[in-house]
């Protein structure tokens, strides 16, 4: 059985259609580690609630980005890892994990990649008005919303409202994501090829 690990800091909506696309089998692969680094995380308790084992941490904690890294590499060099999944993960990924699991590490963003990177995708098009949205899956390197584009999905929205654009972003990620993680999970090729 595959195994992904899912990265979170948030609600964790995402986590919950990936766990569920886990059990209906729509992704053959089952949710080894969720990994957190909020502890006040409402996905905390999701997970624990579905018995999925966590590490949770908090950076003040650490010396640096390197440090807490490390600590998630010797975690996840225990288990079997045949996907990262970030999932509103609010951080850069450091070489640390960079590197030894490059080409399996992917992000799912809620805006059409490259436009509105960073932390206020949808409020900044929205802002912008755009008419066209989406959602983004790509690989990950070492910038912000970088790394190669796997998957988009994207729809017209000529109305006004915040919370209509909201909803139908995140409906589209609870769909997408499963969609795009039983792909690479099954291809033989390395993710960038997908
Ligand atoms: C999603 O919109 C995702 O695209 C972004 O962070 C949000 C996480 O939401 N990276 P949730 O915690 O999965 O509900």
């Amino acid at each position: 059985m595959k195994q992904i690990v899912v990265f979170a800091s948030g609600t964790g909506t995402n986590f919950d259609a990936i766990f569920k696309s886990c059990q209906s089998h729509e992704i053959e692969a089952k949710i080894a580690l969720l990994v957190c680094d909020n502890p006040q995380a409402k996905v905390i308790n999701k997970a624990i609630i579905e018995g999925i084992p966590t590490l949770i941490f908090n950076p003040k904690d650490y010396e640096n980005k390197a440090a807490y890294e490390t600590e998630i590499l010797d975690k996840l060099e225990t288990i079997q890892v045949d996907l990262i999944c970030l999932a509103g993960y609010m951080r850069l990924i450091g070489p640390t994990l960079l590197l030894p699991y490059q080409g399996r590490i992917i992000n799912i963003h809620p805006a059409l990649l490259p436009a509105f990177k960073g932390a206020h995708a949808i409020k900044d098009a929205f802002d912008f008005g755009v008419k066209v949205y989406g959602v983004t899956i790509h690989a990950i390197d070492q910038t912000i919303d970088g790394g190669q584009i796997l998957a988009q999905r994207a729809f017209e929205y000529h109305g006004h409202d915040l919370l209509e654009v909201e909803a139908k972003i995140h409906s589209i990620e609870h769909m997408l994501y499963p969609e795009t993680i039983q792909k690479i999970l099954n291809s033989q090729e390395t993710i960038l090829k997908l």
